[in-house]
């Protein structure tokens, strides 16, 4: 037996069993790092495809490819050690069939060591979910408000306002749910429809920007540190990052400017 401590990362089972229990949470990461401070709050640490939008400065997630997804996959679970670690499949690496999706999804967890994936999902990815879960990989569901399909819903805008769009929804969560999905994301919707969907099944729903009626939260981890001036309405800043930043930085300038830094070959040491 080994005398090492070991600590054991949350599973997906142990994700789809805190449905109607203690609310998960759940927030993104890019890096090792931010990965690190993270793991001890979180439940779950989802690489998103955000990550072309808040790391690499592109105006959409289409742009994200699955090496963006990797690299950024690896760092995190370098940084994590405890939460369970999600990847997000980018756009045009799943849709096509449900081989393609095995393709990249296999990549990602073996190149990443990451538990499970994301896919963004209607209900036309059944067959795809149920394919990744027979063939070992957990799958989380992403519905309502889905980034990838900007273009043709038109922007980021909450879903969900007609009857027919909210009863999709709902059809889009039950299908996740039935193909063996371990949860689902539901973004952008109304506080009323979050509780429908999530009373309509039996996997646990993360919201963003869908009340808390959902069973856990996820929030873009830059959005909520308060690194950019513009984030969407709901998102709360729970500090002020841009500001802790440029004072920072500041401050360093005037010190290069007036020769008045410290540092020198008696401090190049690194500390604790
Ligand atoms: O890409 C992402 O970060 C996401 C979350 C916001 C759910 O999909």
């Amino acid at each position: 037996m080994s005398a090492q401590s070991h600590v054991s990362r949350i599973t997906a089972p142990q994700i789809t069993a805190r449905k109607n229990g203690d609310p998960i949470v759940c927030l993104t990461a890019y890096d090792a790092p931010t990965a690190e401070l993270l793991d001890a709050h979180c439940d779950l640490i989802l690489v998103g495809d955000s990550v072309g939008m808040v790391v690499h400065g592109l105006t959409t997630t289409v742009g994200v490819t699955l090496e963006m997804m990797i690299m950024h996959g690896q760092a995190v679970m370098r940084g994590a050690h405890r939460a369970l670690v999600v990847v997000d499949l980018p756009f045009g690496s799943y849709e096509d069939s449900p081989e393609t999706a095995f393709r990249s999804a296999s990549r990602v967890m073996m190149e990443t060591g990451c538990q499970a994936v994301k896919i963004e999902s209607g209900s036309y990815a059944a067959e795809t979910i149920s394919y990744l879960v027979e063939r070992g990989i957990p799958v989380m569901s992403h519905v309502g408000l889905r980034p990838q399909s900007m273009n043709v819903l038109g922007g980021f805008r909450a879903r969900g306002r007609t009857q027919a769009v909210a009863d999709e929804i709902i059809e889009n969560a039950i299908a996740a749910d039935k193909a063996g999905s371990f949860a689902v994301v539901v973004e952008g919707v109304s506080e009323e429809l979050a509780n429908k969907v999530t009373q309509a099944v039996s996997i646990p729903t993360i919201g963003i920007g869908a009340s808390a009626g959902c069973d856990g939260q996820i929030l873009v981890t830059p959005d909520m540190l308060g690194v950019f001036t513009r984030v969407p309405k709901f998102v709360k800043k729970y500090a002020d990052m841009q500001g802790v930043i440029e004072e920072a930085v500041s401050t360093y300038a005037s010190e290069v400017k007036a020769r008045s830094f410290p540092g020198d070959a008696n401090t190049y040491k690194f500390t604790k």
